[in-house]
């Protein structure tokens, strides 16, 4: 294989960050297509916590460059402190090592501003956004009024496009959020600071991965968030504002759907949800919050506690279909160590009686339906020591091959601890 996609199955925090870092050691380039500083990948090397917000987790490895496509929006204040923190760690980020597509758009102080005053103005009906900005700069990406970085190259260009927006959204918050208006010198000051260190990384991602392409390079496509947050496929309003399914990958850094050889979909032997919005198969028991304690679930960007609940096999066929997943690494088994059973949803009850196995995006059916739960023997502990999938325990190997019928594809990656080295490779990938 010479091109991967790798995506969240789940509601984003599958543990996508550990994955992609064993994948870089082999890949020649890790490139992001959507999302922005919403993410959160979270890496553990020794006892060092790493946690990503924007530059592909491939920057922790030596001679692999990494690459924001055009696909993601970018704060580069956010992205230059990122960048800092790397190299106070003593990681090397270069425009040798990181390139950034001139076409992705910016995050600008009024992003983040429109996405508070926004949320504000639900009530009751807040998606729980990240407060990072990324709703309203991919809403004017769509309404095409959006800044890209390669706007930043010529500074009186930048200001005409920035002050009509500032004009705009100033109409907006006079008169329905009734709130302070923003004024463009604050735009300009928080941007110039940063203008000159981040123009020598821009690229043409799309172009460079041409190049890379007929040089015979492997190139891993780092997906962020999951797939029940994409905009069209998840759970919509409550998803965030980009395609996080595999086929963003093509939209989200420039290259044909042909060249894309497999797809890694990353699943947590559980579920977990942040933000609002249905959630199946949730706990709101002892058992969710053992899960969520043993499984340290609280948000890398927000700090927020994770919902958490079984794993819902209706939603990961589904997932699998979306992606056109060939691979699922499975994340966090050892965090259902200790539980004498455990759970997968393997089809919806509907209140009319009737149950399914097809997913449903319609938050007001999937707030009703009710799992139907297959129960499985559990293990007491994953052995360090395990190394292949025929040490693992018999019920762990029941579980997974149930995994793979359920969502009609193989495991291939398993995941049994937070450390970069606790890991079974069933089949290989590159
Ligand atoms: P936004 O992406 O900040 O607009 O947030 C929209 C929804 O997506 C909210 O429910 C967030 O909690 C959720 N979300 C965004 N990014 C992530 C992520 O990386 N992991 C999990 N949830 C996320």
């Amino acid at each position: 294989m010479q091109n991967i996609v790798l995506v969240g199955t789940q509601w984003g925090d599958e543990g996508k960050g550990k994955i992609v870092d064993y994948l870089s050691e082999k890949a020649d380039y890790v490139v992001r297509f959507q999302g922005g500083n919403n993410a959160g990948h979270t890496v553990i090397i020794g006892d060092q916590k790493i946690v990503l917000h924007f530059i592909p987790s491939g920057i922790l490895r030596q001679n692999t460059v990494c690459m924001i496509g055009n696909g993601v929006v970018v704060n580069i204040k956010a992205l230059f402190e990122e960048v800092k923190m790397l190299q106070k760690l003593g990681f090397q980020v270069t425009p040798e090592n990181l390139r950034i597509s001139e076409n992705a758009h910016l995050i600008l102080p009024y992003h983040i501003y429109m996405d508070i005053l926004a949320e504000k103005n639900r009530g009751d009906q807040k998606i729980g956004t990240t407060a990072k900005g990324i709703g309203p700069a991919y809403a004017d990406k769509i309404s095409r009024t959006g800044i890209r970085m390669s706007h930043l190259r010529d500074m009186k260009d930048f200001e005409q496009r920035v002050r009509y927006n500032i004009e705009q959204k100033n109409t907006l918050i006079a008169h329905l959020y009734k709130d302070e208006v923003i004024e463009y010198q604050y735009v300009h000051d928080e941007i110039i600071e940063f203008r000159d260190w981040v123009l020598p990384f821009l690229t043409n991602v799309s172009t460079e991965l041409r190049q890379a392409h007929h040089k015979g390079k492997k190139v891993l496509f780092e997906g962020a968030q999951g797939t029940s947050l994409d905009i069209d496929h998840g759970t919509y309003p409550f998803v965030t504002s980009s395609n996080t399914v595999a086929g963003g990958a093509c939209v989200g850094a420039g290259v044909g759907p042909t060249m894309i050889d497999g797809v890694i979909g990353v699943c947590k032997a559980y579920t977990t949800r942040v933000g609002s919005g249905p959630f199946p198969t949730e706990l709101m028991d002892e058992v969710g919050k053992a899960i969520a304690q043993k499984g340290q679930e609280f948000g890398a960007t927000t700090g927020r506690p994770r919902r958490c609940g079984w794993l819902d096999g209706v939603f990961l066929s589904h997932a699998v279909w979306v992606n056109g997943v060939t691979d699922l690494a499975m994340t966090k088994l050892d965090v259902l160590s200790g539980f004498e059973t455990i759970k997968i949803a393997t089809s919806y009850r509907y209140p009319t009686g009737v149950t399914s196995n097809a997913f449903v995006s319609e938050n007001d059916v999937l707030e009703k339906v009710e799992p139907v739960y297959e129960e499985l023997s559990g293990w007491e502990v994953i052995p360090k020591d395990c190394t292949s999938l025929a040490q693992m325990p018999q019920t762990v190997q029941k579980f997974l091959s149930r995994v793979e019928e359920i969502a009609g594809t193989r495991v291939s990656l398993l995941s049994t601890g937070p450390d970069r080295r606790d890991q079974i490779v069933i089949h290989d990938f590159f």
